[in-house]
């Protein structure tokens, strides 16, 4: 049994826990505000909002329905359309602003833009024109053109920035931005029982295979999904934690990219964090996007990937025993680099899951580069990501030498790559151009790049060889 809240009613389901949000609102409910567009988690038509609750409040983000299990609804606030509607059939400051814009020509993408628009209103993050247009990086509209609907954002900035007494959501009820009922979401999601994704002891659980947020299963095998025994590790409260310690950040496997995009220590030890991970998919992906997801994928332009290898992070595996008997899971752990055998080949059985995910703190600078054939919501051509300790610690333009190294690369191989030999090569090596050129010819004998859609062989190798460079423009201020 899945029990959600829907809009405004409460949800019991004894549907497979794999059959989509998109379908259950759709053709369950005949709640048909909610567009069908590509199903693959690209154009946002399908988008709805998921409340949670997390530290005793309602914590709004948006999520593609189209990639979302109903396991993953479980506990949870589920908005379409209908549920912010006004009743008396007057529009919302959101629907407003988008029509005084004239952003919307067939309405078919208006649905998916007027979700996220509402979320950047019930949302705390700073109402600049930036983090408005940033709301609707996950939504595609063909016909009325970008810039209507931009001012249409922009319009909802100084209007939804939240009191000094309000929280956001209080302020969206108080301006009509969302209906009266959301005020007893809280109330009614804490007395809902404990649904069974959530709070779900690791050791009682026997999956044959694992889901998290979905972003790539449901891509890859849709129809599959829907009656998958697949167990959902996506809200997981063990798997759903960033810690820091003197030395070490340790983080739950279930941890999304937002999640980094709102964590102190994130922020605090990634100062480019956000310039960085607005390079990865669009809003509403990143909120579901899982670590381990990226991980386990094995894709070998797998973002999070990249940016973890360069970390040079170990993983924890758990393996639950076959039987609730109470033992505890057995654990092991092993270098995230060593995690990649061959193409989609890891060093992991079938029953084990990723719990953990840890690095140490011990680097100086970092930076994340990422070439795709379009900026924002498109896989990387070829991505690489650093971490270096330099002695003295070089701000632009000082002479260091680099005492800890760890580069990765992506799109390169058929594995997720981590550099060995040129991160072996970079140790001990003072900060110049000539370590940079030398590292360059060291590059070019781990990497065997194939040509196809994303570019030929020699392309990319020039590619990393330009990004690597970057690393050192962009940390150091040297200049090739
Ligand atoms: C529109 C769109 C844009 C995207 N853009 C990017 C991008 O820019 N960069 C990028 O890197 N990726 C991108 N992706 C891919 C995807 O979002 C990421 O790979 C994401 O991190 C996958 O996580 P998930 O939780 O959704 O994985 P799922 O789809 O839930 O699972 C993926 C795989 O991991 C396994 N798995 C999940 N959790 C665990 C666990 N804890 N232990 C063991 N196995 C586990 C599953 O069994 C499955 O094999 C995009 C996807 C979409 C749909
Ligand atoms: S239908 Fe396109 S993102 Fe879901
Ligand atoms: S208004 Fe037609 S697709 Fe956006």
């Amino acid at each position: 049994m899945i029990r959600f809240i829907l809009n405004n009613q409460t949800i019991e389901t004894e549907l497979p826990k794999g059959f989509t949000v998109l379908d259950f609102v759709r053709y369950r409910k005949n709640l048909k505000g909610t567009k069908i567009g590509c199903r693959e988690g690209d154009c946002g038509a399908c988008t709805v909002l998921v409340g949670e609750l997390i530290d005793k409040k309602v914590k709004y983000r948006t999520q593609t329905s189209c990639l979302m299990p109903l396991a993953n609804a479980a506990g949870k606030h589920i908005v379409t359309i209908e549920g912010i509607n006004k009743e008396n059939g007057e529009l919302t400051e959101v629907q407003q602003a988008l029509v005084d814009e004239s952003g919307t020509q067939c309405g078919f993408c208006t649905v998916g833009f007027v979700m996220s628009l509402t979320n950047f209103c019930l949302d705390e993050t700073p109402k600049t024109n930036e983090m408005a247009v940033s709301a609707i990086d996950g939504n595609i509209c063909r016909c009325t053109g970008y810039k209507s609907i931009e001012r249409a954002a922009m319009k909802l900035c100084d209007k939804s920035e939240p009191s000094a007494v309000a929280d956001g959501l209080s302020c969206a009820i108080e301006k009509e931005i969302v209906p009266e009922y959301f005020k007893d979401i809280n109330f009614r999601l804490k007395v809902m029982s404990e649904p069974a994704a959530l709070n779900r002891s690791l050791q009682q659980t026997v999956p044959t295979r694992f889901v998290s947020g979905g972003t790539d299963l449901y891509v890859q095998r849709p129809e599959v999904m829907v009656h998958a025994e697949a167990e959902s590790l996506f809200d997981n409260t063990e798997l759903r934690f960033i810690k820091e310690s003197d030395d070490f950040v340790e983080l739950g496997a279930s941890v999304v990219v937002t999640d980094l995009l709102e964590s102190e220590v994130f922020n605090r030890l990634f100062p480019n964090l956000y310039k960085h991970l607005k390079l990865v998919s669009s809003t509403p992906i990143r909120n579901m996007a899982t670590l381990a997801g990226n991980f386990v994928n094995a894709s070998p332009i797998g973002d999070m990937t990249a940016w973890f290898l360069a970390l040079n992070a170990q993983i924890e595996l758990s393996k639950p025993p076959a039987s609730a008997d109470g033992r505890t899971a057995q654990t092991r752990n092993i270098a995230l680099k060593d995690f990649y055998l061959g193409y989609k080949q890891l060093a992991k059985s079938d029953d084990e899951f990723i719990s953990k995910i840890r690095f140490r703190k011990n680097f100086t600078n970092f930076n994340f580069e990422k070439v795709c054939k379009r900026t924002y919501l498109d896989i990387a051509s070829v991505n690489t990501a650093i971490s270096l300790r330099s002695e003295p610690p070089a701000s632009a333009g000082g002479s260091s030498v680099i005492t800890k190294a760890h580069v990765s690369a992506g799109g390169v191989a058929p594995i997720p790559l981590y550099l060995r030999k040129t991160s072996e090569f970079l140790r001990g090596r003072e900060i110049s151009q000539e370590t940079i050129a030398e590292a360059h010819e060291i590059i070019q004998t781990e990497i065997a790049p194939i040509s196809d859609v994303r570019g030929a062989e020699n392309y990319k190798r020039l590619l990393l060889r330009q990004l690597f460079t970057a690393h050192f423009v962009e940390l150091f201020n040297i200049k090739p």
